[in-house]
């Protein structure tokens, strides 16, 4: 009962105590994933980049950074209307200033032109989605060709997570992910493990070809 209120509050928060919670745990907890995903896909500061669950916004935060040319944009997609109102609280003089793009939306049906964007990086979000192929091939279409997916996860904490039934069924498997996006025209997919410090973590890689 617990595991899948939680599971609830993470696939989706909402503003209510345990979203509250959730947002800290999160902010508390995935800095390095979230920062580390933002390393791994190679930005160019002329890039156009997005980030899927962007959650709190630890990511946003750091590849608005990198995003130094004129040029350089960071959108952001999530449909917890909370996370969505958290990151823009956060991020509001970039969004301001046009540098900063966030969206309300699920990641199935984003309202960006197709072959748009140069990077996308997500931590902890593909395990919520109900339909992982929609999801991979929505990502695709808005990726120029040759574009560069990464996403950053510590499967021992994933795998524990999953046995504790958190997550709604088994889309939180790296290799269902995996398939997903080789079927929806992503090539060179694979997942590496990473080190940092004293923390192993995975990230799958993916890219977009057109
Ligand atoms: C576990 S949180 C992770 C947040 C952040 N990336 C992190 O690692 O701290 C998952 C986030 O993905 C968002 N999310 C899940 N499924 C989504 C979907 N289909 N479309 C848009 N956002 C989604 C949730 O609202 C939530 O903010």
């Amino acid at each position: 009962m617990w595991a899948e209120k939680l599971g609830k509050q993470l696939g989706h928060p909402t503003q209510s105590v345990l979203g509250w919670l959730v947002s800290r745990f999160l902010t508390a907890r995935n800095r390095i994933l979230e920062e580390k995903a933002v390393q791994l896909c190679g930005i160019r500061p002329e890039d156009t980049v997005l980030e899927l669950g962007h959650g709190p916004g630890l990511g946003l935060q750091a590849a608005a950074k990198l995003l130094t040319e004129p040029t350089g944009h960071l959108i952001g997609v999530d449909y917890s209307a909370y996370m969505h109102q958290m990151a823009s609280e956060q991020m509001k003089e970039l969004v301001a200033s046009g540098k900063v793009t966030l969206h309300h939306c699920d990641v199935a049906a984003m309202p960006l032109a197709e072959s748009t964007v140069d990077k996308v990086f997500h931590c902890n979000c593909y395990y919520f989605w109900p339909d992982l192929r929609k999801g991979a091939t929505e990502i695709h279409r808005v990726m120029k060709p040759g574009g560069v997916m990464v996403t950053t996860l510590r499967l021992s904490n994933i795998v524990a997570f999953a046995a504790k039934r958190v997550f709604p069924g088994e889309n939180w498997r790296p290799e269902t992910y995996m398939t997903a996006l080789r079927d929806s025209g992503f090539t060179d997919v694979r997942m590496e493990d990473t080190q940092h410090k004293d923390i192993t973590f995975q990230a799958i890689y993916a890219t977009a070809s057109k």
